[in-house]
């Protein structure tokens, strides 16, 4: 297994047939990096960046099926991995109970709600009860709204008894400028780990739509943003469990003026990143100053509530 994942690695996209070096850096400036790009793409994809026939784009992404282990296993190999899995603290015992004792690496969750509904907040909690929990352990945060705020990782830190300049330490920070950059330094996350030798626990991107939604506009672009975040959400997804990373997206939402039963709002991305995503979180404002956390996608947990509340420390459970 190992020697054929290596095998994997190795080979690029230039080693595919009828992909040379002009068509290589076609494909890679339309955002397909690696054979996983390539194995999950349409022809229609592959036909439009690079200029390539329905002949040439199938043969491609045949072989980059071929080459990729995409293949099965068994059950007790699934149930080992499934042991490797961290559970991270969010700090409030009902909300880590939701989610079945934590945050799990291995996975992707979306946390989405409306403004000051505490995603930014969790997303900092987080990083500090991960620090906390795994000594030898590094948090990456792609700050996408400048919203990241050391202040608040020192105060939280201090409520964990962590020492505060310590937590800020391990923390790589890394503000994301525009989509195309943030997708950038999802794959910087990676030489983070397999060169700089990192231990990555927790990758959180704050705001995961934020720059998506800013740069496509109108219904006509519709289908292109959601090509792109596709590709990052598969990025995401292969970060997560070649490294066993808990990756924390936050996401918004927008008003649904046609919904007139339940709740009259929907996350940003649409099915694409509710698909890709393991975990999905709704947040929301609840009486006096509380948050409620609202599991409503989980592979093996019920779906239910949390009530805590965000203090300066960090997070509270009401009762
Ligand atoms: P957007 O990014 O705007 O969509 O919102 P968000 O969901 O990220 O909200 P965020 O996590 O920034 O939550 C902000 C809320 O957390 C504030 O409105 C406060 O209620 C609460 N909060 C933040 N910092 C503190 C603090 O130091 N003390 C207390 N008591 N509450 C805080
Ligand atoms: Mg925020």
């Amino acid at each position: 297994m190992a020697s054929q994942e290596l095998k994997m690695e190795k080979l690029t996209i230039q080693d595919l047939p009828g992909v040379g070096a002009a068509t290589a850096e076609k494909l890679e400036s339309a955002g397909f990096r690696d054979l996983m790009s390539i194995a999950v793409a349409t022809i229609g994809e592959l036909a439009e960046a690079a200029g390539v026939s329905e002949a040439v784009g199938r043969k491609m992404i045949n072989a980059a099926r071929d080459s990729m282990k995409m293949g099965f296993e068994t059950g007790t190999e699934v149930a080992k991995k499934r042991e490797s899995v961290c559970k991270l603290s969010t700090g409030s015992n009902a909300f880590d109970a939701l989610m079945g004792g934590g945050f799990e690496t291995n996975a992707i969750t979306e946390c989405f709600g409306e403004f000051g509904s505490g995603k930014t907040q969790i997303g900092h909690l987080l990083c500090v009860n991960t620090l906390k929990a795994y000594p030898n352990s590094t948090v990456v945060y792609i700050d996408a709204e400048n919203t990241f705020r050391p202040e608040r990782i020192k105060q939280m830190a201090e409520g964990a008894e962590l020492d505060a300049d310590e937590a800020l330490e391990r923390i790589m920070v890394a503000r994301a400028y525009n989509s195309d950059h943030q997708m950038l330094l999802t794959e910087k996350v990676d030489s983070l780990i397999t060169e700089q030798g990192k231990q990555v626990k927790l990758l959180v991107i704050d705001s995961l739509t934020a720059h998506f939604r800013a740069e496509f506009i109108g219904r006509g672009t519709l289908a292109e943003r959601q090509q792109k975040l596709n590709r990052h959400m598969h990025a995401l997804a292969k970060i997560a469990s070649s490294h066993n990373i808990c990756v924390y997206v936050t996401n918004q939402v927008m008003a649904k003026p046609d919904q007139f039963f339940g709740d009259p709002t929907a996350s940003i991305g649409g099915h694409i990143v509710a698909h890709a995503s393991t975990f999905r979180v709704y947040l929301r404002k609840g009486k006096k100053g509380t948050r409620v956390a609202k599991l409503i996608d989980a592979p093996n947990l019920a779906d239910g509530e949390a009530c805590f509340e965000v203090q300066e420390s960090g997070l509270k459970d009401v009762a």
